[in-house]
């Protein structure tokens, strides 16, 4: 059985990019015109999964919007013959179906996971973490659903980290297979540098097997009294192997400032129309 159902949290409370987050999900902070959680949406289908699992919370409703039709937009659109815009917005709500999961409480990613535990039931299935943007030409999702065909495991995408931010990751040990793949022996949440076990840090791409909920539901809350999903991931790891990959592509972390601008940055140098207005207006501000 492969993986054809994708899980994408998108229900924290997004502190770290307050106070716009008060009121507008982070997943929705726009990388020029296009929402975050569009590429990830994007990622998942172009990666062969068909059915998506978005886990919401409050202040979430614009996510559910924006993937909805818009009666009154489009008819707007079409009457002032405005059809370019008007294909753009219905491909948006037809690029697939979604299913909406509340989290009522933001308790965290291993909670948020495991709410999706009933539509999933005993199949594989991916994990796109909301505000992470990953590019490249084969898509990280499909990356690490080509390891779990080899393997029929558990698979975490990781980077080499910087050593200044390995306390905001989740690190990993691991014995070297092959290049680019690991053996998972260990994984610490958020450790201190000089307890770090290597400097690759899982970033917000997985494909686990269904025992994930059984950890899951064993595991206690943990930092900050959320159910981490790094605790589930090392229970589930007593039982079973779990791989850890290298993925190849560049990774933006939208839900932090610098990754956020980042993203911004790449995605306009990437468009015709705008990199070199971009490329002057920079090099004006900058010698300035
Ligand atoms: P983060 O830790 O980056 O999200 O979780 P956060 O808690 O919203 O961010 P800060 O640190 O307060 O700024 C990674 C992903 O997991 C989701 C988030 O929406 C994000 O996409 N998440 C996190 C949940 O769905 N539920 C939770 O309880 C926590």
């Amino acid at each position: 059985m492969t993986v054809k159902k994708a899980v994408i949290p998108a229900a924290g409370l997004g502190t770290r990019f307050l106070p716009v987050t008060k009121s507008m999900p982070k997943e929705m902070l726009p990388i020029i015109d296009v929402p975050a959680i569009h590429y990830v949406v994007k990622e998942a289908l172009d990666s062969g999964i068909d059915d998506i699992i978005i886990i919401t919370g409050r202040s979430k409703r614009a996510i559910e919007d924006y993937f909805d039709d818009s009666p009154e937009l489009e008819m707007h659109l079409a009457k002032k013959n405005n059809l370019d815009l008007l294909s753009m917005v219905q491909e948006i709500s037809s690029l697939v179906d979604i299913h909406y999961i509340r989290q009522k409480e933001p308790l965290g990613l291993g909670d948020a996971v495991l709410r999706a535990e009933k539509h999933i039931c005993d199949e594989p299935f991916a994990v796109l973490l909301g505000d992470d943007i990953v590019r490249n030409s084969t898509p990280c999702t499909r990356q690490l659903i080509d390891i779990y065909n080899r393997y029929r495991c558990s698979v975490l995408a990781v980077e080499d980290v910087p050593e200044e931010m390995v306390s905001s990751y989740g690190i990993i040990k691991g014995k070297n297979l092959e290049d680019l793949l690991y053996l998972l022996e260990d994984i610490v949440e958020k450790p201190k540098k000089d307890d770090a076990p290597s400097m690759m840090g899982a970033i917000g791409r997985y494909v686990f097997t269904q025992e994930i909920f059984d950890s899951l539901k064993k595991t206690s809350s943990g930092v900050g009294g959320e159910i981490q999903l790094t605790d589930g991931i090392r229970r589930l790891n007593e039982r079973q192997n779990i791989y850890a990959y290298k993925f190849v592509g560049r990774r933006y972390d939208t839900g932090d400032r610098m990754g956020y601008i980042e993203a911004i940055i790449d995605s306009a140098l990437d468009q015709g129309d705008l990199r070199d207005d971009l490329i002057a207006y920079m090099r004006q501000v900058v010698v300035r």
